[in-house]
């Protein structure tokens, strides 16, 4: 098919699917109203100075925008939508929501980005999809919409096409002209983490354990690299025999052998989001180490079991841990900029 016919369809594809969703996407008039009552009523999106209704007459088209790139891009790789949510995450515990992550290093200026920080380096994806997005958008409202922004939209398109709750995205954040490398190396969370480590490092971003068991329901879509699993399939002893032996025939044990090699994170529906994450956990079949630390005999236990029980409940957990997340130190106002590109500062 020529890639025109493709984007026609995309189009109507897009048009169908915002009439379909019971509480919208976005209604093609800027506004973000995502997560309300079908009315344009839209409820939750916290206490900070963002808000859904930021673009609604600087660029009234940007939802319709981001979800026909986002379609396409699902639609070319289901994968993208789980690595997009992760991109967001890892942007909001550097810096803030900042769109720090974004930034590509500079030699000449002896710029370093976030982009070689461990937990990043050989991992993080989507930087393509982000700027597809973007020059869509600068096409159509030139230096109005920040990076930062465009990537908390992604966020929430890749969980909604595959199957995720919607919710409206407190909007208005602005671009860092810095990044750290330093701060992705210590802010982020890594996989060998216990419990007590995985809520010292939500709390460090003021988020409750509530919402560190909510967010790592995210876990439910993707994939990992055998390197970050390796210790647990082969070394922890709180998981089921049967899953580890199984996992090991595509990780092997040596350091070094298939490091790079995928396994999904959610085994049953490894391109939904649902909440099938959870009774993986109650099974003892986590893929991370620190995703089983969740469900290891201590006080998220019961959360992960409602979870389990409940997706309504796990919904509307995420959507309100995501909503804090998404508040995490923002740049508003003259703070920053609003990036051309979103890989490089202005100035350069
Ligand atoms: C709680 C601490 C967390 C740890 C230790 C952790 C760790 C990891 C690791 C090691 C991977 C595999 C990366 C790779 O193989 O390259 C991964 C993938 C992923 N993480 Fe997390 N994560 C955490 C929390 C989160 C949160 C809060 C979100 C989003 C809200 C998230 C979303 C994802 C997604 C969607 C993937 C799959 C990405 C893909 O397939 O490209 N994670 N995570």
């Amino acid at each position: 098919m020529a890639s025109s016919t493709v984007w026609q369809c995309l189009v109507a594809l897009s048009l169908f699917s915002s009439a379909a969703y019971g509480y919208g996407y976005g209604d093609g008039n800027g506004n973000d109203n995502g997560y309300g009552d079908g009315n344009g009523n839209s409820y939750g999106y916290g206490n900070g100075q963002l808000d859904p209704k930021f673009y609604e007459k600087s660029c009234p088209a940007l939802g319709f925008i981001v979800r026909v790139s986002m379609i396409k891009a699902v639609l070319t790789e289901r994968r993208m939508g789980a690595s997009l949510l992760r991109l967001f995450f890892h942007d909001c515990f550097v810096q803030g929501c900042d769109g720090s992550i974004l930034l590509d290093d500079v030699p000449a200026t002896n710029f370093t980005g976030e982009k070689t920080a461990f937990p990043n380096v050989n991992s993080v994806r989507g930087f393509e999809v982000i700027d597809d997005i973007k020059r869509n958008v600068e096409y159509v409202c030139p230096g109005v919409v920040s990076c930062a922004d465009i990537l908390a939209l992604a966020a929430r398109g890749g969980t909604v096409l595959l199957g995720g709750p919607s919710w409206a995205v407190p909007l208005g954040r602005r671009d860092s002209t810095t990044a750290s490398l330093d701060g992705g190396n210590s802010d982020l969370p890594g996989p060998t983490l216990n419990l007590t480590e995985l809520i010292q490092s939500f709390a460090n971003k003021s988020l409750s354990p509530r919402d560190l068991t909510a967010l790592s329901g995210a876990h439910t879509i993707g994939f990992s690299q055998c390197v970050f699993f390796r210790d647990h399939i082969y070394n922890d002893t709180n998981i089921d025999p049967a899953f580890a032996a199984d996992l090991r025939r595509s990780c092997p044990a040596p350091a070094g052998s298939g490091d790079t090699n995928l396994t999904p994170l959610d085994a049953q529906t490894r391109f939904v989001f649902d909440n099938a994450y959870y009774p993986n956990l109650v099974a003892r079949r986590a893929l991370l180490h620190s995703d089983q630390e969740l469900f290891n005999g201590a006080a998220q236990d019961e959360l992960v079991r409602q979870y389990s029980a409940d997706s309504a409940l796990f919904f509307a957990d995420f959507v309100a841990a995501m909503i804090k997340m998404g508040n995490i130190t923002p740049l508003t106002g003259s703070a920053g900029e609003i990036r051309r590109n979103c890989r490089v500062v202005n100035s350069s």
